[in-house]
């Protein structure tokens, strides 16, 4: 399974070592395909990074000189790039315009890989393939044990995005001719592509289901890991014809170079790219407003239909969420409308200078606040006596634990704000 220092996986390593980090023959095979590719398509082979191994973060991108703002960190010409054309002039293209059915972009690129991968040696894609992870931490994966450590809001995603790659099997099986694709073939493919892959515009055509999902894979780009605060200019240079990255950041020589996935949170992260990251300033404790309106009942709050109108209407019922800040201000605004009495409510619109209407308003929405608190950090405590400690490190438990701690943080903080 893929883990942090993808551990468990047995590679062949160069007995050689660059930048203090040992780098594996299948990686030195990929670079030297890409390089001979490039040029063989009339493209100058551009890139300052190399594969390495890192000690927190596994496998990644290191570069070979000091790096500034602007500076290009890598660019995989065209043909070099498993686009929704590559897929459709493949001979598994050739079978969908044939059989004249309709894939979404995942799904004809999870179908690529898997005809590529059962080609082994004969694909044109073997280098590239043969370093992609054997295995991977997803969802998919995830075992009934640790479906019952996760919080409740974890569980609905993880259950919703199955369910989605679900269809898409089927959907896919029922096409494929060949030997029966085994779910967990069709797993694999689905996350490389899932984790892996790159936005890029691509036409429409008969043969696309339109999700608004625009991917490509882009070998050996791939191999960047995720930072929070990494900055970069990425996408498809149509002058250049190829998909280039630039970073905006500054690194030191033989330093692991980063990309942001995008500004997620450790639930997306380990969803959709199996791993988490300690302290993720995105982590939010997200509250239900059901739970919110609930706690104001159970207090006897009155004119909740006249309370409801106004919040929905503004739709602050939207985004409420705890952080290591407390109630966001959507949250806050929740609470107040519904601490308001009926003359508080008719000029409600006060509320949106920050102030609290009354010492009674004020005390009121804490009070609703710290009631829907003490719920969550009761459902809270609880999953944290399931977990058996200590925990192994870089698993999907102790990843999940970590989940849990913080937003027992989260709570714990927003709970002494609003006493
Ligand atoms: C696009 S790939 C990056 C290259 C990947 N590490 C590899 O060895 O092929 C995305 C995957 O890398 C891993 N990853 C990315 N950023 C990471 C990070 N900051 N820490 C740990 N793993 C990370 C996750 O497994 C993720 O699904």
């Amino acid at each position: 399974m893929y883990r942090y220092g993808r551990t468990k996986r047995t590679r062949k390593r160069k007995q050689t070592r660059e930048g203090g980090i040992f780098v594996s023959t299948e990686l030195i095979s990929l670079c030297k395909w890409m390089k001979v590719e490039s040029n063989k398509h009339g493209f100058r082979w551009k890139c300052h990074l190399c594969p390495a191994h890192f000690s927190d973060t596994g496998r990644g991108m290191m570069t070979k000189s000091r790096l500034f703002p602007g500076d290009l960190l890598i660019s995989i010409p065209r043909p070099l790039l498993i686009t929704v054309e590559t897929v459709l002039s493949s001979e598994i293209g050739e079978q969908v315009k044939c059989k004249n059915v309709k894939f979404t972009r995942q799904q004809l690129l999870s179908l690529f890989l898997l005809q590529e991968k059962n080609k082994g040696n004969n694909s044109f894609w073997h280098p590239y393939i043969f370093v992609l992870p054997k295995t991977l931490e997803t969802f998919g994966n995830f075992s009934p044990r640790e479906m019952t450590l996760f919080p409740p809001r974890l569980q609905i995603a993880v259950k919703s995005r199955m369910a989605d790659m679900k269809q898409a099997y089927m959907e896919v099986r029922n096409f494929w001719s060949g030997e029966e694709i085994e779910y967990s073939q069709f797993l694999w493919a689905w996350f490389c592509v899932n984790s892996r892959s790159v936005f890029y515009r691509s036409a429409g055509s008969e043969f696309v289901r339109e999700d608004g999902n625009h991917l490509a894979l882009a070998p050996y780009l791939d191999l960047l890991n995720h930072s929070v605060g990494a900055q970069v200019e990425a996408g498809y240079n149509q002058e250049s014809g190829c998909y280039e990255i630039y970073t905006g950041g500054t690194y030191r020589k033989h330093s692991q170079v980063f990309i942001s996935y995008g500004n997620h949170d450790n639930y997306h992260l380990l969803v959709e790219y199996g791993f988490t990251l300690p302290d993720n300033p995105n982590d939010v404790f997200q509250v239900e407003y059901n739970d919110v309106l609930n706690a104001a009942l159970s207090l006897g709050v009155d004119n909740m239909e006249k309370k409801k109108e106004i919040i929905q209407q503004q739709s602050f019922h939207r985004q409420l969420v705890c952080s290591m800040e407390g109630l966001s201000w959507n949250l806050l605004l929740v609470t107040r409308i519904l601490a308001m009495n009926w003359t508080e409510l008719e000029q409600w619109k006060l509320v949106l200078t920050g102030f609290a209407m009354s010492d009674r308003n004020n005390t009121l929405s804490r009070q609703i606040a710290r009631t829907f608190l003490t719920k969550y950090i009761k459902q809270n405590q609880d999953l944290i006596t399931k977990f058996d400690t200590p925990l192994s490190p870089n698993t999907v438990e102790s990843m999940v634990f970590s989940i849990v701690q913080t937003e027992r943080n989260i709570l714990q903080l927003t709970w002494t704000s609003v006493t």
